[in-house]
């Protein structure tokens, strides 16, 4: 893995997060990753974060990767494709790999107006700790092998998924807003507990540690979340009495609603016309 050299564009928090991810997973060394910011300014707080070196010079750190990872905001992500393109920085032909939300690959393929090898990808930012959620699409110059290239890079930062581009912003909206509704969830079941008269930290760790057992439980037994619910709620219990009390409040037409408003506001975050 040492010979995957990798410019990340846009060192912020993805940027960050996948760069010193793939650092500490050993995907690439400390020399083998440089990153880049638009402000000079940002440069030397972004170095203070990030092991790796961090300057403005897009087209010095593509010409030096293998593998280029678009960390920008959407709506500059074509620009810096077409930057690079007009520089001459793409001549090495390197797999680009896009993170930018709403952002397609046909749009990107168009920026840089010559073949490029493109992958569209939607990480979240647990892959700072190794247990991020990441989706790839492969472009129309894109090989299996960039494919799995990526999975490559990725697999040792997260569970890694190939589908079509069609779903990108679903998957937006779930895995890659998902992280923020979850911690909603834990800071709200602490409160109850805060309510309850439990200190804080305590009922923030119980309620962590709670949504992430029952998370591996639906990962490791593969087991319908409606049957592993129907397993803790007995008969006349408290769960079913607080699980009407939930539904009463539409809590589950709430999160799903909020996953399809992220994913149709994620469709224009490129700035594409649909
Ligand atoms: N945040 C998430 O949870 C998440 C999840 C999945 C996907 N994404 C995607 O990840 C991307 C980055 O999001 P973020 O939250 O990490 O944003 P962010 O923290 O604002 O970081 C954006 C970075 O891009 C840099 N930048 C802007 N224009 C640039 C240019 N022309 N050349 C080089 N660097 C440039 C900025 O530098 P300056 O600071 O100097 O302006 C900043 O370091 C977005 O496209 C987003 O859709 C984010």
């Amino acid at each position: 893995m040492s010979s995957i050299t990798v410019a990340v564009l846009g060192t912020g928090t993805m940027g960050r997060a996948l760069g010193m991810g793939m650092l500490r997973a050993g995907v690439v060394t400390a020399e083998g990753i440089s990153g880049t910011v638009k402000h000079a300014r940002e440069a030397d707080e972004v170095r203070s974060l990030v092991d790796f070196a961090v300057d403005t010079d897009n087209a010095a750190a593509v010409r030096r990767a293998s593998v280029v990872l678009i960390c920008t905001k959407p709506h500059g992500a074509a620009q810096v494709l077409s930057d690079l393109a007009d520089e001459g920085a793409l001549e090495h032909d390197p797999l680009i790999i896009s993170i930018a939300a709403g952002v397609s690959i046909a749009a990107l393929e168009h920026a840089a107006g010559c073949p490029v090898r493109v992958i569209r990808a939607m990480p979240n930012t647990p892959c700072l700790i190794g247990e991020g959620m990441v989706v790839l699409s492969a472009g129309s110059k894109a090989s299996e092998g960039d494919l799995d290239v990526a999975e490559t890079i990725f697999t040792p930062l997260a569970r890694v998924l190939r589908l079509d581009e069609e779903h990108m912003n679903t998957v937006t909206g779930l895995s890659g807003s998902g992280p923020a509704f979850v911690y909603v969830i834990i800071e709200a079941l602490a409160e109850g507990g805060v309510m309850m008269g439990l200190p804080r930290k305590v009922a923030t760790e119980l309620a962590a540690q709670t949504v992430k057992g029952a998370a591996r439980m639906v990962l490791d037994t593969g087991r319908h979340p409606a049957s592993l619910k129907d397993d803790v709620t007995t008969p006349a219990g408290c769960t079913i009495s607080a699980l009407l009390s939930l539904e009463d409040g539409r809590l589950r037409s709430v999160l799903a609603r909020g996953v399809q408003e992220a994913a149709r506001s994620a469709a224009g975050l490129g700035g594409e016309k649909s």
